[in-house]
Formats: structure tokens, sequence, C-alpha cells
């Protein structure tokens, strides 16, 4: 299975002033942590790491020193994620027909999930982990006023892997950019062209580590396993 890992984003949200998958976990990069549980995925046989081309050299250090036994292949992202996917789109193989996406920012993932992303996509066209959300959610007017309030059991938290045919990937992420959709996931695209997404049951500790509080939280799971 092809697997694309966004990974062109900033630090920004982690108030730091580069790329939050270059930042230390447990004295590792955050994305060697991503790459070490996708080369343990027996199901996962080509990576292609998507970044920003001012990170290219270090990412190319940090695959080196992993010695990583699958096909691998660094390609230029975007200024969007939305970008960097179409971008990973376009890089794929003719031959490859479908794809499991996963954010480089969820360094937490166990092999065992890209595993079961992969038996599930062979027989459907989209698929995303998720988990049920556990605090009730309330949708918020731009003045702070409670607009509503959801029925918390149809309420899932998405993650990634995310995986999807690529050929009908390809024509959602078209007419996005036909239609000047910006989204933050690509099921988001999948389900506005009316195509069918599946959940798949994700992992509690499949955290995305965005704020420095992710990454305390991220370390003290690590050093549990
Ligand atoms: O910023 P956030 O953590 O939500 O980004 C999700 C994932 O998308 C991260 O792994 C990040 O590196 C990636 N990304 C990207 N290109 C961008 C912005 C984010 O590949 N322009």
């Amino acid at each position: 299975m092809y697997l694309l890992i966004p990974a062109a984003g900033s630090g920004r949200r982690m108030g730091s002033d580069r790329n939050k998958l270059l930042l230390s976990l447990l004295e590792k990069p955050i994305l060697t942590w991503t790459l070490l549980a996708a080369q343990k995925a027996s199901s996962i046989s080509d990576i292609t790491i998507i970044c920003q081309p001012h990170d290219r050299e270090e990412i190319e250090i940090i695959v080196d020193d992993l010695k990583l036994t699958k096909a691998i292949k660094i390609i230029r992202g975007g200024s969007s994620r939305q970008e960097s996917v179409y971008n990973g789109l376009q890089a794929l193989p003719d031959r490859a027909e479908k794809v499991l996406i996963h954010d480089g920012a969820r360094c937490l993932i166990t092999p065992e999930l890209f595993d079961r992303c992969v038996d599930s996509i062979r027989e459907i066209q989209g698929l995303i982990a998720a988990v049920p959300v556990k605090d009730t959610i309330k949708v918020v007017d731009e003045h702070g006023i409670i607009h509503n309030t959801p029925e918390r059991s149809k309420l899932w938290a998405a993650q990634t892997p995310q995986g999807f045919d690529v050929k009908l990937l390809k024509e959602c992420h078209e007419k996005a950019l036909d239609n000047g959709w910006k989204v933050t996931d690509d099921a988001a695209l999948f389900e506005r062209c009316g195509l069918p997404v599946k959940i798949v049951p994700g992992e509690e500790t499949n955290l995305k580590v965005t704020t420095p509080q992710d990454l305390a939280i991220a370390e003290f799971i690590l050093r549990g396993r």
C-alpha cells in the first residue's frame, strides 16, 4: 500500500519557528516516531513524505538514519495541507489504486492501526480512523453564543490514517480547486462529492501533536509503551 505523509506544516501553534515535526520527542524528531510506526506496518510498501524545500535536507538525514526498508520518496509540499496532499497524489505512480494518508504530526499511531486501515480500504472507496467524541460539542456563533448542541452519540473525532481510491480522490481534489473548497482533511472532499467514507475505529492515543501540552502528553504515552 502507498502511504502519503503530509509533513509540510509549521510550528506556529507549537510556539516554534520551525516545523514542529522536526522538534524532539524523547530524543527523536516527531517525524521519526511516525516513520517508525509506518516501517513496522507490514502492509505499507511505499512511503512518500511531503515537506517544504527548506526542511528537505533534515528529513533526508532522518530517513537515512532510520535505514527504512520501504520505498521512500520525498516531495515538495504546498501552502496548505490540502495542497500538500494534492502534490502527493500527483506523485503516485499510475499503478497506485488505493492510498493511505497519515499526518506526520500523529506520531503515536501504532503499526496495527495502519494495517487495519489497509485491510479495510482494499474493500471500499474511502475510510478514516476516528474515535467517538467524549465531550459535549457546542456549535457557537461569532458572538460566542451557542447556536446548537449536536447529539453526541453521532459525533466522531476524525483522525488519520484516511484511505481512498486514488482516482476518486484525485477527482475530488480537482473539483475542490475548481470550486475553491478549502478543507482540513480529505474525507471532507469525499463527503462534498457525495462519496461514502467509512469509519474505522481509531486509537485514543493517536493524537495530533499540535501544542506544547500535546508534546508532554505524547512523551507520557511513549514512556508507557
Ligand atoms: O497543522 P496541522 O497539524 O493541522 O497539520 C496536519 C498535518 O498536515 C501535519 O502533519 C503537517 O505537517 C501537514 N501539513 C502539510 N502542509 C501544509 C500544512 C500542514 O503537509 N502546508
